[in-house]
């Protein structure tokens, strides 16, 4: 798996306001914290569980920073401006870290876990598994801010972290490759296949569920 350290070297930064403020060391350095302290949390939450449940539940965790030229398009989009003030206030997910989780049931007991962290505040809570986005995309979103202490400042790092199962992780995958595709009308119809594939996803997350109780039981 490629290395957070290498992901964040690999950031082209844009011209003006963007590049002096996030390609800033200060931002660097604490954004780059702020995924460690997430994964580091989320490996505390495994162990926790591990202990309830005589099983692991965390598959695998990945953090990555926004890059420039995605923040660039995001404000265009969106319609901001885009100075770092600006971006810094109104992207949630400047910071991103996911987590995948092996069941359904394990993502929303992850989520419990970290709501019990005394410093981690939850922002905000969107639930694409019990609500899924119109193109079928589900996961558990939560806007979070943790503190990072550095140069004798404590700053509240705001990040978006994205709890999946490994079945939601695979469709969100192929979705994200075909999606450059998607606003094309001749490709409309691969949409309408993800869709379906996502409900299809949906019931086997639900019965993978009901296999591990059955499996429980005995
Ligand atoms: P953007 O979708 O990034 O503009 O952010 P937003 O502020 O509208 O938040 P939202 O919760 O909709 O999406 C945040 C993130 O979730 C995205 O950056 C993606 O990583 C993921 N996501 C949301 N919708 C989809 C989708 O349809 N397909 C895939 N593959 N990922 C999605
Ligand atoms: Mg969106």
């Amino acid at each position: 798996m490629e290395r957070i350290e290498e992901r964040v070297s690999k950031i082209v930064y844009g011209a003006g306001d963007i590049e002096e403020g996030f390609g800033s060391s200060s931002f660097q350095v604490t954004a780059r914290c702020a995924i460690d302290i997430l994964t580091a949390k989320l490996r505390i939450a495994d162990a926790e569980l591990y202990l309830e449940l005589g099983r692991n539940v965390l598959v695998h965790t990945d953090g990555r920073l926004k890059s420039a030229e995605s923040i660039l398009s995001k404000c265009r989009k969106k319609g901001y401006d885009p100075t770092y003030e600006n971006v810094q206030e109104k992207l949630n997910d400047l910071i991103g870290v996911r987590a995948v989780c092996s069941f359904e049931d394990d993502v929303y007991r992850m989520a419990e876990v970290l709501k019990t962290h005394k410093d981690l505040k939850i922002i905000k809570k969107k639930d694409y598994i019990k609500t899924p986005k119109s193109s079928g995309y589900r996961s558990l979103h939560l806007i979070v801010e943790i503190p990072v202490y550095f140069q004798e400042e404590r700053r509240w790092v705001r990040a978006e972290l994205q709890l999946r199962t490994p079945a939601m992780d695979f469709w969100a995958g192929v979705d994200h490759q075909l999606r450059y595709k998607k606003g094309k009308e001749e490709a409309v119809l691969i949409g309408e296949g993800l869709k379906e594939y996502a409900q299809v996803i949906a019931e086997l997350d639900k019965k993978m569920v009901e296999l591990r109780r059955r499996i429980e039981a005995i």
